[in-house]
């Protein structure tokens, strides 16, 4: 035999020579999500190691992620239901929560890479993306509400808005009023397929903002389509988002390899909240070994063509990474 591929796998060393895809914190965006008030910390039960917290503790979160590595945060708010309309008011109220947090992360480190979301949900009575009309969400009026949203967190300083709501057309719609209005330094990593799926229920549970009824599919994805992500990530590209993101990541690594080898942008995946959860489980159950899995998950993630992961297991890999 002149061809023994098991020559290069023999030690450690030579395996870590030929190793082919490496993980390093700076492939990370940490998904935080951030409560009302001061010194607030609760768990979220289907995400065991994840906390929400107020504004004192995610400063502190954020300081401690700095120095081990992590330098990319995406910012989520839990809002309560009473300060939720079927207009998503709060998402544009500069005296919200929300946006003064952000304004104070990005005035305490400025270094910090700070994404924001932008979609109607997490503010919303009817717990979906869009504004409903008699049953339906409505596309092109959600717009002017996202683009009201997105220049309100804009004007807080930070750095990247993620678009996630899946209307159509918001890329260009955002990226417009963004510049009309000074922005034009300001990034947007755009959900580009996002696929309506099971996987993001623990997320739900964190902000409590599940859709009170029905689902998402009229504007998210259809599990079973691939040329569509193709569509979705044209349009985006066309439309100038800097960044294109798949989600969830782990059983859509196809379509995270087929946009990256079609779009010359950085390519984002988001390894969800019940992609976390399944592992936490069966790690708690002693049913494998949960660090391995993790890593092993991320690296997958990573092979398969993603230039930026969304995980909530950012501060635990990069641990592991640091060594
Ligand atoms: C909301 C949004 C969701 C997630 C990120 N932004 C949930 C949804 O679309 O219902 C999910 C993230 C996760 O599951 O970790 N627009």
């Amino acid at each position: 035999m002149n061809r023994r591929p098991r020559r290069n796998r023999q030690s450690t060393a030579i395996r870590d020579m030929v190793q082919e895809t490496i993980l390093t914190a700076d492939d990370f965006i940490f998904p935080l999500f951030l409560l009302e008030g001061s010194n607030q910390k609760t768990e979220v039960s289907s995400m065991p190691g994840i906390f929400r917290l107020s504004e004192d503790l995610m400063l502190k979160e954020i300081e401690e992620c700095l120095k081990l590595g992590i330098k990319g945060f995406d910012v989520f708010p839990v809002v309560d239901e009473k300060h939720k309309d079927s207009m998503a008011t709060k998402s544009h109220d500069s005296e919200f929560f929300y946006l003064k947090t952000l304004k104070k992360i990005k005035e305490e480190f400025p270094e910090a890479m700070i994404v924001t979301d932008v979609a109607m949900d997490p503010y919303s009575s009817d717990g979906h993306d869009g504004i409903v009309k008699n049953g339906e969400i409505l596309n092109d009026k959600t717009l002017e509400v996202l683009g009201t949203m997105a220049l309100a967190q804009a004007e807080t300083g930070i750095d990247m808005i993620g678009p996630s709501d899946m209307m159509d057309g918001r890329v260009g719609y955002l990226r417009q009023v963004l510049d009309e209005n000074g922005f034009e330094k300001i990034g947007i990593m755009s959900y580009t397929a996002k696929y309506a799926s099971a996987f993001y229920g623990p997320f739900r549970d964190a902000l409590d903002s599940a859709p009170k009824f029905g689902d998402k599919k009229t504007y998210q994805m259809n599990p079973s389509n691939r040329d569509e992500a193709l569509l979705e990530a044209q349009l985006d590209f066309d439309e100038g988002a800097d960044i294109l993101m798949v989600k969830p990541a782990l059983a859509y690594l196809d379509i995270i390899s087929d946009l990256k080898e079609n779009f010359p942008v950085p390519i984002a995946a988001y390894n969800v909240s019940g992609e976390y959860a399944m592992l936490k489980a069966a790690d708690q159950k002693g049913w494998l070994d949960g660090e391995q899995a993790m890593m092993e998950s991320l690296l997958s993630i990573k092979r398969a063509g993603a230039d930026i992961i969304l995980t909530y297991f950012a501060k635990e890999a990069t641990g592991l990474i640091n060594g």
